[in-house]
């Protein structure tokens, strides 16, 4: 019989990788309180409308990379139902924002989610089908501040503090450009992108015929597509479109000023990218990336995120602007493995504090008890077996923990234990009253 093996796409995370992610979400926590943000927890799966009608039909994601199925009726009562789980977080959290009136309590709302989302993507580094994200959204009624440029800052200028207190360094000469990199650019409101597009759709005409295929189709269907066209022979033709940030109006113009001005005075470098449009609909004004090169390859954005005004009235609910943005938690791991591999960040020993080693099967029971008492008390402890011969308890222990404890007859009866710290080879003899201390150093 052929074994059975995750699906293509998505992957187990074991130990002691599963530490780090657990050391990566356990930093994002502890920034999002200090910011004040929440914890939203969404459905894994939403009507397919709310990511149509969100993220936009047109959208890669929608078009080519949802994971849909028609649900069936369990009763006679119940309607079948398209359901699709969540490609992204954003389009639910506005749905929860509006299901749940949080607009009515006045208040600026600060949300945050950790958790897998789906994509039918190819396969690759850095690319699943399953990839987790860490993200937060900002919104509110504008009375709340929501589409003030400080938020746009403050968002950003909280990723940049997460990403050096994760220990991901700034890109530099000093470190050949492959720490983080902020890109950032407007997209304009909802009334300057149209007349953007037709200015894009006009250009392109002309000249879509010495493009890409890709790019031919595009310029047709969706022609700020062709602004994230890789194609190398493409790119300088791209590059003398015509550029967002010329088509502008005054209050985008000026709220784009307030947010670099506000990300110079709190030391957040960035660089203004006209061709970062971003591939969900909803995006309008600030839209941003942040890359990083180390242990990445092509899949090299981090992170991604802007403003969205206008998509709580898509989804038929209050005006509430809003900011956010989403971490590939897959991309961010990754990076790290790279730099401590490089040796620029210091990996943890995931040593436990001691190994319990019982001699024969009558210590079993006092090295369980030993075991509950180290434990209750803060130590980390794995118990060996009174089966296991004296070689193999050391050789085990070695590996897993910093001290052994030998727990024989005699040690039991008079309470006196050996311990010996792996590190130094030196082996003493402890009473139980001073056990803890001596496997705490
Ligand atoms: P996004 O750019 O589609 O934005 O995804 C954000 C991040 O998720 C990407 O930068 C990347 O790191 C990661 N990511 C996306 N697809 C994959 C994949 N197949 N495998 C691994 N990682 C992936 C959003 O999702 C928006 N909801 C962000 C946002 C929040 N905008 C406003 N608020």
């Amino acid at each position: 019989m052929s074994t059975l093996k995750a699906v293509r796409g998505t992957r187990d995370l074991l130990p002691p990788e599963t530490a780090l992610w657990n050391r990566v979400e356990a930093t994002a926590r502890a920034a999002f309180a200090r910011y004040g943000f929440g914890e939203i927890r969404t459905p894994l799966f939403e009507d397919t409308q709310l990511f149509v009608r969100g993220v936009g039909e047109e959208t890669d994601v929608v078009s080519k990379e949802m994971y849909t199925w028609e649900d069936r009726a369990r009763a006679a009562s119940e309607k079948a139902q398209s359901l699709t789980l969540r490609p992204e977080n954003t389009a639910g959290v506005v749905r929860a924002y509006i299901e749940h009136k949080l607009g009515d309590t006045g208040m600026l709302q600060k949300l945050f989610y950790i958790g897998p989302q789906f994509r039918r993507e190819r396969p690759q580094r850095g690319r699943y089908r399953q990839f987790w994200q860490i993200g937060a959204e900002v919104l509110g009624p504008q009375s709340s501040g929501a589409e003030s440029a400080l938020r746009d800052a403050e968002v950003l200028e909280m990723l940049a503090t997460l990403l050096d207190e994760l220990g991901i360094p700034r890109a530099s000469e000093a470190n050949g450009n492959t720490g983080w990199k902020l890109a950032l650019n407007s997209v304009g409101s909802s009334t300057d992108r149209p007349r953007y597009i037709a200015a894009l759709k006009a250009a392109l005409a002309p000249i879509k015929g010495t493009l890409c295929d890709d790019c031919q189709r595009r310029a047709d269907t969706n022609p700020l597509r062709v602004l994230d066209c890789k194609v190398p022979e493409d790119q300088a033709t791209i590059n003398d479109l015509p550029k967002i940030a010329d088509f502008l109006d005054e209050a985008s113009t000026a709220h784009f000023a307030e947010v670099k001005a506000a990300l110079d005075a709190c030391g957040v470098p960035y660089t203004i990218e006209p061709r970062l449009v971003r591939g969900l609909d909803y995006y309008t004004r600030t839209t941003f990336e942040f890359t990083a090169a180390s242990g990445l390859g092509t899949q090299n954005a981090l992170l991604g995120g802007g403003r969205y005004d206008g998509l709580s009235e898509m989804l038929g609910g209050p005006k509430a602007p809003g900011i956010g943005f989403a971490i590939g938690e897959d991309r961010l791991i990754l990076t790290l493995q790279a730099l401590a591999e490089a040796g620029s960040l210091p990996v943890e020993a995931a040593k436990l504090d001691t190994y319990i080693a019982p001699m024969g099967a009558g210590q079993n029971a006092a090295a369980l008890a030993l075991a509950k008492e180290l434990r209750a008390a803060g130590l980390s402890v794995e118990v060996g077996d009174g089966g296991f011969r004296l070689k193999k308890s050391f050789e085990i222990a070695d590996k897993l923990a910093r001290r052994i404890v030998i727990l024989g007859e005699d040690e039991v009866a008079s309470g006196v234990m050996t311990v010996k710290t792996f590190a130094s080879g030196e082996q003493v003899k402890c009473e139980r009253a001073a056990l803890e201390a001596l496997l705490r150093g």
